[in-house]
């Protein structure tokens, strides 16, 4: 394949199976118009988490790491009208642009957003939970401490998503000094050896570049 294979590949996929989304086009817009980085989930990435929620029949989504909320309007849209997402944001002015386009989009009635640090608001969603689903993606120093409030705060069954797991191919460099790949890797371990997960992990390949995903589900 030539070297900007997967580019195209990308967009084929994208327009075929994502296809044009006015509202999800506006959020991005603002995230960048309010100098957030552009390091949303890439659309492809953004089905499948709304996908994996409808599979298995989440009604109950904590996300960790809001940003303007794009991966918060796919998963809000996979759950149904009675059912809620909870997603957590440390910077107060990220959390002012998701309201607006979480609203904009007509699914801002389902979405709450906690404003804080996730380690200070997660020992508060005991009376939310149980989580039928978790997608963990902030400060990738953490990913330990949020996949413990993802067993904590789920059941047998719960799907827990970790976005960022392949990091350019840096993840398998056990000599990396990157404290974001260090932490991606603990919490790689934590999947393989706590008893309270089974896990799997993808590379990825899209808009965003080389990355992947880890998927696991709560025993
Ligand atoms: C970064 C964080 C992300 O969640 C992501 O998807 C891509 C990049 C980052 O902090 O560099
Ligand atoms: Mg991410």
């Amino acid at each position: 394949p030539s070297p900007d294979a997967w580019r195209r590949v990308d967009s084929y996929l994208t327009e075929l199976l994502v296809g044009a989304d006015p509202v999800l086009d506006a959020a991005v817009r603002e995230q960048h118009a309010a100098g957030m980085p552009a390091i949303e989930v890439a659309p492809v990435n953004g089905k499948f988490l709304n996908l994996l929620a409808r599979i298995s029949g989440a009604r109950r989504v904590l996300e960790i790491g809001t940003l303007a909320g794009y991966s918060t309007i796919w998963l809000a849209r996979a759950i149904p009208d009675d059912g809620h997402v909870i997603t957590i944001e440390a910077e107060p002015a990220n959390a002012r642009v998701a309201r607006t386009n979480l609203d904009r989009a007509g699914v801002g009635a389902k979405v709450d957003i906690r404003v804080g640090r996730a380690a200070d608001v997660l020992p508060t969603l005991e009376g939310d939970s149980p989580f039928d689903l978790v997608f963990i993606d902030a400060d990738k120093e953490s990913n330990t401490v949020y996949l413990d409030w993802a067993a904590r705060l789920g059941r047998a069954g719960t799907v827990v998503v970790v976005d960022n797991i392949g990091r350019g191919g840096e993840i398998a460099d056990p000599a990396t000094t990157n404290s974001q790949v260090i932490g991606t890797q603990r919490g790689l371990e934590m999947l393989a050896r706590d008893p309270r997960f089974d896990a799997t992990a993808l590379q990825t390949l899209d808009r965003k570049g080389y990355d992947g995903v880890a998927v696991a589900v709560v025993i």
